[in-house]
């Protein structure tokens, strides 16, 4: 990709500037609704499946007109997002600092066309570890698959961390209706309790441990695999029994053999994908035992649908720029410092913590690609919690906080539960749509005073409760709504925040695909490992430290 200038002297962001500075107070939420009786029509994009129904996002909660949005598309023009989107597409090394292509999407590329990494086609690499999860998914889920007393599997425990853990888990939560018999467990804390609390769970004889690392080389996920191993073998008691028990998802099969995992049982993938974009690859195999293989494979379509829809929508309606564009506008020029994702939907219960890793790992940095320290901000802090449960927690900072907190609300209209007649379907749905409603309208003093004296309060404590009622409003949302969370739908709507993030690193000229910020903990963790061995005072870090290594030492 060709150097970009700065991101501060581009003519659509000094536009964009100016139009914050003079044009906010004409994009009041409310007015802007007044003015323009089809406004949701307007800033509303639905796209039809093939089979799922429609995904409908409604952008029409924001603060933007026309105008703004014209000159945020102008923007990702100047930025050449559209080239640098065939870039990716096309299996350039964009990850320039390690020299790697970012071909997530080669991995559930269902067009038959070839995807071409160093003058290779990576598809037939691809399709032959798919088949070989498929069968090795059949295989376990017909219980033609015995443990090494003969009992078929039961458990499955992925042993994994941060992109070989938060996608599966986060998946094979938001789709468990679909689950097909096994008990899914993850592992990935290097503290004991997390490998402790499960293996009091599970039977040796019956459980599938998946070492799922990229690397091979992940302190965390090693050290719990070797303790697995460990305690599987002192019920097992024959080396030979791992076999039927351990299998690994790695792109590195020295260390896995190293391990003492045949590479038999090893699924591959390669370094173009990244870890917290791994999820439609191998590292999928929990995914596949959960839910079937023909779900996985249902995953892989609906992202590949969103691929298609990026890759070819005008940028005008195209869901993930348009998101993105919003974040850019809420981030760099609104002053928001974070974004919300509020699933009305108990089983995304994850789904904020997987696109925590997914957006801050990418997007956060503060170098452009031809290094130089950016002046402006990049990735957004991302949090959240499914609704109604964050609406008794935190929304009362949302409402009537300080600071302004963009937020994605996600609901489906369909359950998957929809007991007791579905009033709790209904309920919820309810509070999804007044949420946003609320967010946007709020309630004005009179509003507030007028419903104070219905209720019969005398005029002296109207005046001193009065501030405390009102509410101010105009707080932009995103609605995105489904007809049902299918594995098809799931699959579409995570590729539409992966390639939000693209987009939003494309526009910030950063590289969105490596993590070295990761790395100086892991250096130090190492350096300090062995001085937890004795008892000795240390007096080699800053006091600090020092004065927690010795407080530790001391009191064990
Ligand atoms: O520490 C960050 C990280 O490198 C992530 O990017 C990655 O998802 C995770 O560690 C796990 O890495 P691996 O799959 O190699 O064990």
């Amino acid at each position: 990709m060709d150097p970009r200038p700065s991101l501060t002297s581009e003519a659509a962001w000094l536009e964009l500037k100016e139009y914050f500075k003079s044009n906010l107070d004409n994009l009041k939420l409310k007015d802007l609704f007044a003015k323009d009786p089809q406004r949701f029509q307007k800033f509303s994009i639905k796209i039809d499946t093939p089979n799922d129904g429609d995904i409908l996002v409604d952008y029409s909660k924001n603060w933007a007109d026309d105008e703004l949005m014209a000159k945020l598309f102008r923007l990702a023009k100047e930025r050449k997002l559209e080239s640098a989107r065939s870039a990716m597409f096309a299996g350039e090394k964009i990850n320039f600092t390690e020299d790697r292509a970012v071909l997530h999407v080669a991995l559930r590329n269902r067009s038959g066309k070839p995807v071409i990494v160093n003058g290779k086609n990576v598809m037939p690499d691809v399709d032959a570890v798919l088949t070989h999860m498929k069968e090795f998914t059949n295989s376990i889920l017909s219980g033609h698959w015995k443990g090494f007393s003969g009992k078929q599997i039961t458990d499955v425990v992925n042993i994994g961390i941060g992109g070989s853990d938060l996608g599966p888990l986060m998946v094979t939560e938001a789709l468990k209706s679909y689950n097909k018999g096994l008990k899914m467990h993850f592992v990935s804390n290097i503290d004991g309790t997390h490998l402790a609390e499960v293996l009091m769970k599970v039977d040796p004889s019956s459980v599938l441990f998946i070492i799922a690392s990229k690397t091979f080389t992940t302190q965390e996920t090693i050290t719990n695999a070797t303790s697995a191993k460990k305690w599987f073998l002192e019920y097992a008691k024959n080396p030979a029994a791992v076999a039927k028990h351990f299998v690994a998802l790695s792109t590195n099969e020295v260390k896995v053999k190293e391990f003492g995992i045949d590479p038999a049982n090893m699924f591959g993938f390669w370094d173009w994908v990244g870890g917290r974009y791994s999820l439609w690859s191998a590292i999928g195999l929990s995914i596949c035992l959960s839910l079937g293989y023909d779900n996985f494979q249902q995953l892989l379509e609906g992202a590949h649908f969103m691929d298609n829809h990026f890759q070819t929508a005008p940028l005008e309606k195209n869901i993930p720029v348009i998101l993105a564009l919003l974040g850019v506008w809420y981030s760099n020029m609104c002053g928001a410092e974070t974004h919300a994702l509020l699933p009305y939907d108990q089983y995304m219960h994850r789904f904020a913590a997987y696109f925590q890793q997914g957006d801050m790992e990418s997007n956060g940095k503060y170098v452009t690609r031809s290094g130089q320290v950016v002046d402006y901000s990049t990735g957004p802090i991302v949090w959240g919690e499914p609704g109604t449960n964050g609406q008794h927690a935190f929304y009362q900072l949302i409402h009537q906080g300080t600071r302004l907190i963009p937020a994605d609300f996600i609901a489906t209209v369909q359950s998957h539960n929809p007991i007791n007649g579905g009033i709790h379907h209904n309920i919820l749905l309810a509070n999804f749509l007044a949420q946003t409603e609320a967010l946007m309208m709020g309630k004005t003093e009179e509003v507030a005073k007028l419903e104070l004296e219905k209720s019969g309060m005398d005029a002296d404590s109207i005046k001193k409760i009065l501030p405390h009622k009102v509410f101010k409003g105009n707080k932009p949302t995103n609605s995105i709504v489904v007809k049902k969370m299918t594995p098809f739908v799931l699959g579409a709507l995570i590729a539409m925040y992966e390639h939000k993030i693209f987009t939003q690193g494309i526009i910030w000229d950063i590289n969105s695909y490596d993590q070295w910020g990761v790395e100086l903990g892991k250096q130090l963790a190492k350096v300090i490992e062995p001085e937890l061995n004795d008892n000795k005072p240390v007096s080699t870090h800053d006091s600090s430290t020092n004065g927690l290594i010795n407080f530790i030492k001391a009191n064990r």
